[in-house]
């Protein structure tokens, strides 16, 4: 299937049939998972693959009592482990731990949607509670709960806003035409891009010094 076609054919289920999933097509799911982009390319996901029946229902109950989540054959909670992004990145680790397994939660989304499977990003969950019944380590925040299956459900689109309304150039509130906001590709300007690249260098150079110090640190404690 094209790209085009899992993003348009996707669509969040809340039934599922009875037929299972096996644990090829969720080794898949995982494998789409974990080529996400991640901050650093930490790959600070872990997913936690739940099919037991009473594991199912807890987070179900946990989910806000969802409790059509417990009927999904496979559910996959992504959470970060928010271990190494503290140490590299300070306070901007939890943002880019949500992040990062937002992203690998689309990828699984769009995979499961290539491989004719239904699913649904659930989020809406008591995360001390989901943590409790997958008794996941302190350094773990819990992004989302995949429900994975087959559904009968057919996709009936929900109103998208047109994306012209929600998108500006340049500033917000401006109403530029598209031609005007990209003025880079005309020649005169692609000399200001690459001194602009130039310039901020220096925040790679200090980006690189730290990623260093860090890799030394996590070195010396292994030894
Ligand atoms: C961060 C986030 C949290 C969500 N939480 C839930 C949830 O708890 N339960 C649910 O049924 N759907 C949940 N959804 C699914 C959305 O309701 C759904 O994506 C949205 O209505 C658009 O519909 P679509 O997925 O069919 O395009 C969540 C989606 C996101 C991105």
């Amino acid at each position: 299937m094209e790209l085009d076609n899992s993003i348009n054919q996707r669509f969040s289920v809340k039934s599922f049939t009875d037929k299972k999933v096996g644990l090829d097509a969720v080794t898949q799911l995982l494998g789409a998972g974990g080529k996400a982009p991640s901050a650093g390319n930490l790959q600070d996901w872990r997913f936690i693959v739940v099919t037991d029946e009473g594991k199912k229902d807890e987070i179900a109950s946990a989910c806000m009592e969802q409790v059509w989540i417990g009927q999904a054959p496979v559910l996959i909670v992504v959470c970060s482990d928010l271990t190494n992004l503290r140490r590299f990145y300070e306070d901007r680790a939890e943002i880019y731990g949500i992040e990062d397994c937002s992203a690998a939660t689309e990828n699984i989304l769009l995979k499961a949607t290539d491989m004719g499977l239904n699913s649904t990003w659930v989020s809406a969950f008591d995360e001390g509670e989901v943590m409790r019944v997958l008794r996941t380590p302190d350094s773990y925040k819990v992004i989302s709960v995949i429900a994975i299956g087959y559904s009968e459900e057919k996709l009936d689109e929900k109103q998208r806003h047109d994306i012209k309304t929600l998108t500006y150039y340049n500033e917000y509130g401006s109403s530029t035409s598209q031609s005007n906001a990209f003025p880079l590709v005309k020649e005169e300007n692609v000399k200001a891009v690459k001194e602009a690249a130039k310039e901020s260098k220096g925040f790679f150079e200090k980006l690189k010094e730290k990623f260093s110090k860090v890799r030394d640190e996590l070195k010396k404690e292994d030894e």
